[in-house]
């Protein structure tokens, strides 16, 4: 017991408790697996109005942000698989929505302060401290910068995940003051970006060790196309860099044992799928048809690909196939696939909202699954999908490129389709091909199985996090005989 190694996961958002996306699902299940495998791994978010769970009290202190003290109070959760922390404080957890607020940078700076104030005061040392995006990047400036004053903190190794490189936290510099660290830190080598403070900077300058989720995300982050600007940043730490895919929650979606689907199935009896997509085109009000029904499941967002997926729908739907939209987002292209809807009776259902019984439904019930995002860091739901025999069409890219392998090109032996330039003409050609295997009932069947059977898992991940905190800790280890507070 007294060995096992402590992990502090912290991240802004954790499911089931609370989730706007992909960073949410990973929180609630890495740990989880971590945790199968022998490590003390505890998780700490902020604490939120949309959270109702019952929790106990555990301490309170007050956190010195700049000129003024904030009080936080700290809960553990009941009754969650792995120990979890909320963070809490009125003025600035008090409310709904995890993001979205004009003092973002405000609160999260707060959430980090508060985090550091647990490491000081709290009877729990972890060996690695596990930060994820910029809300969380801080941290790893936090801990170095006081190192000298309190040298406990120098032994916790910092490992930071990228999920996503486009929101960096940029802020002002009175963000910075907040941290109450030492005005040469607010340097371009350090955290200053073109005058501003940038979190995912100090995240990236600070941490042992770096990791996006997918080998192919972190290969892009380097160049000047998807390092939203922090290429450069990267670079200079690239042996530090690492790539991780995450995995899916294999219980909760299962297509053998799911409460939510019409009819269950597996990839050795695959007659059940008949069945879902037959129910499901009734529910939506879609006319019974043999043709190929294409779903999306996803926020209403640019970087999803929203600009092509309206023409690959049209071309679906001249084809005499049916095309299902479930999620929200911008108005703009909520009323396009609204007008799509009116254009094609019978063929089109637009579901403007986030349902998880219906999401299950439409994974079961479609034939093909179009994500063509203009990047995707990794991407969970073409892992869904695929899981459930939808065979995924998606933009070669990031974790989309590492997780689905291109029947188009790799005949037989495909667990989807992929197009690489990011253009319509480009996916209306692989969409051909689409439609042309579909036409072939065997090799499509087999093309299913192979889609399903070749989904990554958490336990696959978790393993491959073991490593990472292990080389976390061996940067540490070279970074203190250095005698240098950050490892580059
Ligand atoms: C972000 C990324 C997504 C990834 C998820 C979990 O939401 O956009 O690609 O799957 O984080 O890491």
């Amino acid at each position: 017991m007294e060995n096992k190694l402590k992990v502090l996961f912290v991240a802004a958002e954790c499911a089931p408790l609370i989730k706007v996306g992909g960073l949410g699902d990973v929180a609630g299940e890495l740990p989880v697996k971590l945790q199968e495998l022998g490590i003390d791994v505890r998780v700490v978010i902020p604490a939120n109005k949309d959270i109702d769970v019952p929790t106990v009290y555990q301490g309170d202190f007050p956190v010195n942000l700049g000129w003024r003290n904030e009080t936080c109070i700290v809960r553990e959760v009941l009754n969650t698989p792995v120990k979890t922390y909320l963070v809490d404080n009125y003025h600035y957890f008090g409310r709904a929505g995890v993001y979205g607020h004009r003092d973002d940078p405000e609160r999260f700076a707060f959430f980090c302060l508060s985090v550091l104030e647990m490491l000081r005061r709290f009877d729990y040392r972890p060996d690695i401290l596990h930060l994820n995006d910029w809300h969380t990047a801080p941290l790893a400036m936090l801990l170095r910068e006081h190192e000298r004053e309190e040298p406990q903190l120098s032994d916790i190794a910092i490992l930071y995940t990228i999920h996503s490189l486009e929101y960096q936290g940029v802020s002002g510099r009175n963000i910075f003051n907040l941290f109450g660290v030492k005005d040469v830190v607010f340097k371009v080598d350090k955290v200053e970006y073109f005058g501003c403070f940038n979190p995912m900077k100090a995240g990236i300058n600070y941490a042992d060790l770096i990791n996006g989720v997918s080998k192919t995300f972190t290969q892009q982050m380097l160049t000047s196309k998807y390092g939203f600007g922090l290429e450069g940043v990267l670079s200079n730490r690239k042996h530090q860099l690492r790539g991780v895919i995450n995995g899916i929650n294999t219980k909760n979606w299962d297509p053998e044992n799911d409460p939510y689907i019409y009819a269950p199935y597996s990839k050795d009896n695959l007659e059940g799928k008949k069945e879902n997509k037959r129910r499901l085109q009734e529910d939506l009000g879609l006319e019974p048809s043999d043709r190929p029904l294409f779903a999306v499941v996803s926020r209403l967002v640019p970087n999803k690909g929203l600009e092509l997926m309206e023409g690959a729908a049209e071309a679906v739907l001249k084809e005499g196939g049916q095309f299902v939209l479930l999620g929200s987002g911008e108005k703009f292209y909520e009323n396009a696939f609204l007008r799509l809807m009116s254009r094609y009776p019978g063929q089109v259902s637009v579901n403007l909202e986030f349902n998880n019984e219906k999401a299950h439904r439409i994974y079961a019930g479609s034939d093909v699954f179009l994500m063509p995002s203009r990047y995707e860091p990794c991407g969970l739901s073409q892992l869904i999908a695929m899981r459930y025999g939808s065979v995924p069409l998606v933009h070669k890219t990031g974790g989309l490129a590492d997780t689905v392998r291109d029947e188009g090109r790799y005949e037989g032996e495909g667990t989807g389709f992929t197009f690489s330039t990011y253009s319509l003409d480009a996916l209306l050609r692989a969409l051909k091909k689409v439609l042309r295997l579909y036409e072939t009932p065997k090799a499509w069947k087999n093309l299913m199985i192979r889609a399903m059977t070749n989904v990554p898992t958490w336990e696959n991940a978790a393993r491959e996090y073991l490593n990472l905190y292990a080389e976390a800790r061996e940067e540490n280890r070279k970074r203190r005989i250095k005698g240098r507070k950050n490892p580059f």
